[in-house]
């Protein structure tokens, strides 16, 4: 039995195909590298002492996809590929309807054509909107202030649909709140494209010395110290928790949300002083104005992971920020090197 990864190369995708191949299940990756590297799936393989299978593909090649149907006996798909940076989505909107929405159309009507019913989405915190933490997944949502949030809004959208007119189908919408960290090896870690935009590839490629110095984005909101406030969950936790999904939704139909967080929120500055206890590097930082569109604080209400998956995250912002440390100062280029 075999699992399609969609964006298997992307940083969250690659953790978890290590942790479907440990837990014996065969795996297909599907990735265009428009955002990663095969590098990537090579290390996963290592680690594992397992192979996987590779497709070089786009979700919204239907050729492609048949293809993969038709050589592999699919069970389960993970839904990972997509664009997902914030303020690219505000400048190029329709890049990110196409590519997130309409791919994540055809995908599902190429898994109908070839019979498999399941699927496990990358969804996120940002379809909370402005909701008070701590965020029940029972809570509204849909009020999301940018087109890269709205993509994961529509998508669970139609995923509730789909699920509605077909009572075969079971869908998984793991929302997950702010995945940092990497593999413990130190072989496997966020690579990101040109400047960071999220806090811990930025604080990390600061202490290799690669930028000079952080930017805290406002140190006056309604938190303990100011500072925005997060849910930060290890990314190999992350992959654990797509290994139950995966699971969960051969077991069940119809359309569930999960959040996938610690239920703990972090501050900047804590996150900022953990890695530099972890790292031993000092972290020079000013504090300047707010960054458009930031809420103070998020975090999850993790209880429905717990009852329904049986999954609870395992590793501390300690460990998050000692594999981080591990990852970049082994690789500062990344998979380049
Ligand atoms: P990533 O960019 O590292 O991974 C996405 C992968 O999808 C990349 O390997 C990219 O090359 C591939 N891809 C993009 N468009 C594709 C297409 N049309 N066809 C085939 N492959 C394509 O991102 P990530 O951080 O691993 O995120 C994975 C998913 O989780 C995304 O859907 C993202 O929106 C969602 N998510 C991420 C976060 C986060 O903070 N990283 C938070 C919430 C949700
Ligand atoms: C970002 C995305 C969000 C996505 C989430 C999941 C943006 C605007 N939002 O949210 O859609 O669902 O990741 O991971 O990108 N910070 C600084 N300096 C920096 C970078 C960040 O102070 O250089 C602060 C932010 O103000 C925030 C915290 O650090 O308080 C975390 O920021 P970030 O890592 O970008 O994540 P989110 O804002 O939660």
């Amino acid at each position: 039995m075999a699992i399609l990864v969609t964006g298997g190369a992307g940083y969250i995708g690659s953790h978890t195909c290590l942790e479907l191949l440990r837990s014996g299940y065969d795996v297909v990756s599907l990735d265009n590298y428009y955002n990663s590297s095969p590098e990537a799936l090579k290390r996963v393989m290592k680690l594992a002492g397992k192979e996987l299978t590779a497709y070089d593909c786009d979700i919204r090649d239907r050729g492609g996809l048949q293809k993969i149907f038709s050589e592999h006996a699919i069970e389960v798909v993970i839904h990972f590929a997509g664009l997902k940076a914030v303020g690219e989505s505000v400048r190029i909107p329709l890049a990110y309807y196409e590519n997130n929405v309409a791919g994540s159309v055809t995908l599902l009507q190429e898994m109908e054509k070839a019979g498999v019913h399941c699927i496990v989405f990358s969804s996120s915190a940002t379809v909370y909107g402005d909701n008070d933490p701590p965020y029940v997944e029972d809570m509204p949502t849909g009020a999301v202030t940018n087109p890269y949030g709205r993509t994961k809004y529509i998508i669970e959208e139609i995923l509730k649909d789909a699920c509605a007119a077909n009572e075969a189908l079971s869908a998984v919408l793991l929302r997950y709140f702010n995945p940092i960290g990497a593999d413990s090896s130190g072989q496997m870690g966020e690579n990101p494209n040109g400047i960071p935009n999220n806090l811990m590839p930025y604080i990390a490629q600061v202490a290799v010395g690669k930028l000079s110095e952080l930017q805290i984005f406002g140190d006056d909101y309604p938190t303990p110290d100011g500072t925005g406030v997060r849910d930060y969950i290890h990314v190999s936790d992350l992959g654990v928790g797509h290994v139950k999904a995966v699971a969960y939704a051969m077991e069940h139909t119809g359309a569930q949300a999960i959040n996938l967080g610690t239920g703990k929120g972090v501050s900047v500055l804590e996150l900022v002083r953990a890695f530099e206890k972890a790292s031993g590097v000092n972290i020079p930082y000013k504090i300047v104005p707010r960054r458009a569109g930031d809420i103070p604080a998020s975090y999850a209400d993790p209880g429905k992971a717990k009852e329904l998956l049986g999954f609870v995250t395992q590793r501390t912002v300690d460990d998050m920020c000692a594999d981080t440390w591990k990852w970049q100062s082994g690789n500062p280029d990344g998979y380049k090197a």
